[in-house]
């Protein structure tokens, strides 16, 4: 954005000899400061500087500026504009009431802060230094060497500024930061990338393993796995037939056995009760035999009849041991029924006794039978649950096999993006780093600064040799060029003849100062550059120019002021009045 300085009106007060003095620059064209030496015509410019820059170009010391006779309320305002807004700078010295104030309003805005602080906000906003601001707004004897006199790098120096080279500096650096910190980027995102490769690639190892062993694992598996299942159904069938067995065995036991014995048992209880009562009838029939044994015929015979106890007769001892005889033989044969009675009781007892026996033995054998077949069964179980155990763990590790590679595919699958995602980043650094090399080139030495350099000095040299060859008669020409160094050089020529600047006459040097000041001017207008809506010509006809030389200048001047609002042209000079429509006169 241009830089656009413009005072619309100077008020001066107790500044050097000047005080009290007030002048407009509002469209005044041409105008010619007038009056004799020391009467305070180059004051006017140095009071614009001090006021601005707290300098002056004669360098003046800090209260050299104040009014001698005075002494104190040294002032000087800038009312006008800047890049279209109202701008109020007052500076002050010794004054009664400001001191040594700096006041600058901007936009309606008031800078605060120390003088110095508020200075340096100034510089800023007009965006010229002190010598910049000289070379656009001026021509002064006091400067009239800066440009042309200095070397080739201070003159680059010099321009640097109006041509805001710092920009190009920033944008390059800002470029070499950005590129670097990209390069960064990229050197750490192709490290993130390495390591995901190298991830992938053990991915892609584990997987090709597992996929070229999953069809024989699972095979194996599958082989023991149906082995296992074989063996279980085995189980499971003999188990079922154990249990029925031992089913079998407990209502065999419950029927046959104890109820059996018990009945074998009461029966035989029975049988002896009975055999002690046979026993005893027995013994009574014996001893009843044994009695009637006894009896003899000799016992009776004489004896009186135990019941009417007369001597029993022989007949009838012999009637009697008839009844003997026959109750003998009827006690004989109860006790031989009773003897084949107990004798059949002690076969059934004995039978019995056997039965019993035989019994316990059986159920003795029963029971080890069935604790056989309760162990088989506990076995059989052991057995099955260790089987089945063995089934579950094949499951699992087929499972197990398969979710690993599963976990494996989705491994490949997450790497992949992310490594998809890291490519497009690295793709898009690469693509920016391109791009900021390029830029960057542009930026930097013989890039876009060099060209723009180059295309000013062009517009320079264009502008300096119109007005060189109007003020020297087609005598002079200069060329201005850029080297490699970026170093400004100025080559001049007398007509033709290549000569040093130094070697020139002062006159010439003065012709060629005069163009470069109205060439540096046009320049920074043609580029937009800081500029003012004044120009300030300081003993421009004064010096070394001829009648001739004069009126090329005018020729010149009446050019500029077409471009420019107000022109003064200052000269001691008073025959030149004549000539301007537009005079202010000092008095001193
Ligand atoms: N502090 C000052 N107080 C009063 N006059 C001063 C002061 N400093 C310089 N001068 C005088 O002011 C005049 C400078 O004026 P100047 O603008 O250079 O004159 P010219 O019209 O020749 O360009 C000189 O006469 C000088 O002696
Ligand atoms: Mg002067």
């Amino acid at each position: 954005m241009a830089r656009m300085l413009e005072i619309s009106k100077l008020t001066i007060r107790n500044f050097f000899c000047l005080r009290e003095f007030e002048i407009s620059f509002q469209n005044r064209g041409l105008v010619l400061i007038s009056g004799p030496n020391g009467s305070g015509k180059s004051s006017i410019y140095e009071a614009i500087l001090w006021c601005l820059f707290n300098r002056t170009a004669r360098q003046s010391r800090v209260d050299d500026v104040v009014n001698d006779i005075v002494k104190k309320d040294c002032q000087v305002i800038i009312d006008g504009y800047l890049n279209g807004k109202p701008l109020k700078v007052s500076r002050f010295r010794k004054h009664s009431v400001a001191g040594n104030d700096l006041v600058v309003v901007y936009d309606g805005e008031n800078f605060k802060g120390s003088p110095s602080e508020i200075q340096l906000q100034l510089e800023k906003l007009v965006r010229a230094d002190f010598n910049q601001f000289l070379l656009i707004s001026s021509f002064i004897p006091e400067r009239i060497r800066t440009f042309a006199a200095a070397t080739p790098a201070q003159r680059l120096a010099i321009l640097g500024g109006i041509l805001d080279l710092h920009h190009f500096d920033m944008a390059y650096e800002y470029t070499r930061s950005r590129l670097k910190q990209y390069q960064v980027e990229l050197a750490s995102l192709e490290k993130e990338i390495s390591v995901i490769e190298r991830n992938l690639e053990g991915i892609k190892a584990d997987i090709d393993y597992l996929e070229r062993n999953k069809a024989k694992k699972k095979e194996e598996a599958e082989e023991e796995k149906h082995q296992l299942v074989l063996e279980k159904r085995r189980l499971i069938y003999r188990i079922k037939q154990v249990q029925k067995e031992l089913e079998r065995f407990q209502k065999g036991k419950a029927v046959d056995y104890e109820a059996e014995e018990r009945k074998l048992k009461e029966e035989r209880n029975e049988l002896s009760s009975k055999l002690t009562q046979i026993n005893g009838k027995l013994h009574s029939l014996r001893q009843q035999y044994h009695d009637l044994q006894q009896i003899e015929a000799k016992d009776y015979i004489g004896k009186p009849c135990p019941v009417c106890e007369r001597p029993i007769s022989k007949n009838l001892v012999h009637r009697l041991m008839q009844d003997h005889k026959r109750k003998m033989s009827v006690v004989s044969r109860q006790i031989k029924t009773a003897e084949e009675e107990k004798e059949e009781i002690e076969n059934r007892i004995n039978e019995l006794q056997k039965r019993i026996e035989y019994l316990a033995t059986e159920k003795l054998s029963q029971e080890k039978a069935r604790i056989q077949y309760e162990n088989e069964l506990s076995n059989l179980r052991d057995k099955l649950s260790f089987v089945q155990n063995k089934i579950d763990s094949i499951e699992k590790d087929i499972s197990t096999y398969d979710n690993l590679l599963k976990k494996r595919y989705k491994d490949l699958k997450k790497n992949r993006k992310e490594i998809d995602k890291l490519i497009e980043k690295q793709n898009e650094l690469n693509h920016k780093i391109e791009l900021y090399e390029i830029i960057k080139e542009m930026f930097g030495k013989k890039g876009i600064r060099f060209e723009y350099i180059r295309q000013v000095l062009q517009k320079l040299e264009e502008e300096t040799q119109k007005i060189l060859y109007v003020l020297s008669s087609s005598k002079l020409d200069l060329e201005i060029e850029v080297n490699n160094k970026e170093e400004i050089e100025i080559k001049v020529y007398r007509t033709g003849i290549k000569k040093r600047y130094e070697d020139c006459s002062s006159g010439e040097k003065h012709r060629i100062e005069c163009a470069l000041a109205f060439g540096l001017n046009r320049m920074a207008r043609s580029f937009h550059l800081m500029s003012t809506n004044f120009l300030f010509l300081d003993e421009l006809f004064d010096r070394a120019l001829d009648v001739e030389g004069q009126e090329k200048v005018f020729e010149i001047l009446q050019q500029m002021e077409r471009e420019i609002e107000t022109v003064f042209v200052v000269s001691h000079r008073p025959e030149l009045q004549s000539q301007f429509s537009n005079v202010v006169v000092m008095r001193g």
